[in-house]
């Protein structure tokens, strides 16, 4: 085991409560702690941009599309594009500054750099919502799709009582246990085992996704187009805050910072590059579903684009092809999502604000072994025995809320540190990073009550555990 340099002993008076909760990391340390950190350097811009992808396409536009088609109608398209901007003004600033401060701990290094500890807590505590959470509520899609090829190629699915948690009609949802543990199984045979698996498996949600387009555009009909906006603009930013959901992961290259072999010229574009595949993947699916089968026949399914192949083709063969891509669409989403969690609590670890455990790193495989463990158990059990309903929109919220942190982040280290190098910078800043924090607020607040609720909890949690453990553990404390 290589642990990370213990924190020395505190050496003056404690600092008060306000100081310790505003105490920043400077931006030279982070840099220099990115230099020379235990983690292996082996990925290179092709695979961190394939570690984005993976962690983007998924259930989102396999899934999730079907629950916002009732909500927005053909206007879905456009829900995929204002969610898509959204994303775009954050990944500039992700872009920025994962190329200035390229550390596994991405967005809450970003906030720790400029908003102080407690902000960067509560950042980190969001992207637990936005990794760890939404991997469980992605786990859960998966058996979605595992039952559905079931059924589609031996007319038999799984008995309720394994596929679904308590309260959903079922005692434990064994698919997403399974699926997890894959990924943790991977995981830990190293990162650059792990990334050369997700890039297969990207080529082929890729492809799927593609064949999707070409199967369904030869039932594409124009008067499924009207009217566009049946339930008006509110249905459309509805639409767009629920598919959000399917553009979380283009900031996972990131949470590589430690791992990517040129970080400053590679995370800007690979960030960038992902998000771009996946735009354009995404309207394309979008406008050729709404325009295969009319929306209001979109109903309560789960397994949305096999339905529509399934309806429009009138034979389940392309059906079966489709949910065995989803199927892995969905593998490499739940990898590459634990991993980006685990590269996270590494950096929190390494700070002192979660146990020292989780930064620990295995000497032949070069993994963050127990933290990988600890992450993949916690995943696990979440996904197999809690009811994951709302969970998507819940983590939507989190996530919004990181991503708004980030294009703040921006700003100030525009204004603190201009002369610091930059190797991508946000065009036409700070206009760009502050229509991205409005994009993220104006989507937060189309979310319902019920998940605004959620998140009131999680943050109360995350409040109770900072103040509980981590201002009193924190390495910049001690070295303070
Ligand atoms: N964007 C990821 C997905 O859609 C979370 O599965």
């Amino acid at each position: 085991m290589s642990p990370t340099s213990p924190a020395p002993h505190r050496t003056g008076p404690r600092p008060g409560l306000g100081a310790a909760m505003l105490r920043r990391k400077p931006v030279d340390d982070l840099v220099a702690e990115a230099g020379h950190g235990p983690l292996r350097r082996s990925l290179g811009l092709g695979q961190l941009t394939m570690l984005s992808i993976g962690a983007t396409l998924g259930s989102g536009i396999f899934v999730v599309l079907g629950e916002a088609v009732p909500v927005a109608g053909p206007a879905v398209v456009a829900s995929f594009v204002l969610a898509g901007v959204t994303a775009l003004f954050s990944a500039l600033s992700y872009a920025e500054l994962a190329g200035m401060i390229p550390l596994s701990g991405s967005s809450y290094s970003y906030a720790y750099a400029t908003l102080g500890e407690l902000v960067a807590w509560v950042c980190g505590w969001c992207l637990v919502l936005e990794y760890g959470v939404s991997v469980a509520s992605v786990a859960v899609g998966w058996g979605q799709y595992v039952n559905e090829l079931l059924r589609l190629a031996f007319g038999v699915t799984l008995p309720d009582a394994i596929s679904g948690p308590p309260g959903q009609g079922g005692l434990v949802n064994v698919p997403a246990i399974v699926v997890v543990l894959l990924g943790m199984l991977l995981l830990l045979s190293g990162a650059k085992e792990s990334a050369r698996a997700n890039a297969v498996m990207v080529v082929v949600k890729i492809a799927t996704l593609v064949l999707f387009c070409a199967l369904a555009f030869t039932a594409v009909q124009a008067r499924n187009f009207t009217p566009f906006l049946p339930l008006g603009l509110a249905g459309l930013s509805a639409g767009g805050a629920k598919l959000f959901f399917s553009y979380i992961g283009f900031d996972a290259a990131s949470t590589a910072g430690e791992e990517a072999r040129n970080p400053q010229r590679d995370l800007p574009r690979a960030i960038l590059l992902s998000l771009a595949i996946v735009t354009v993947l995404y309207c394309l699916v979008a406008v050729a579903a709404v325009g295969a089968l009319p929306w209001q026949q979109f109903g309560d399914q789960e397994a949305a684009l096999s339905h529509v192949l399934t309806s429009v083709l009138h034979n389940d063969l392309w059906a079966a092809v489709l949910a065995v891509g989803a199927i892995v669409a969905i593998s490499s989403v739940v990898l590459t999502v634990l991993y980006g969690q685990t590269r996270i609590l590494f950096a929190m670890s390494r700070d002192g604000l979660v146990p020292k455990a989780l930064s620990t790193v295995h000497p032949k495989t070069g993994v963050p072994r127990t933290n990988t463990l600890v992450v993949s158990g916690f995943v696990a059990v979440l996904a197999a025995f809690v009811p994951l309903g709302k969970l998507a929109d819940a983590t939507s919220i989190g996530t919004l809320f990181a991503f708004g942190l980030v294009n703040i982040a921006v700003l100030l280290l525009r204004r603190r540190r201009p002369e610091a190098p930059r190797t991508f910078r946000v065009p036409f800043s700070p206009v760009t990073p502050i229509l991205g924090v409005a994009c993220c607020a104006y989507l937060m607040i189309s979310l319902d009550g019920a998940t605004w609720l959620v998140f009131g909890g999680w943050m109360l949690l995350g409040l109770a555990l900072y103040f509980g453990y981590g201002i009193r553990r924190s390495r910049l404390g001690a070295l303070r």
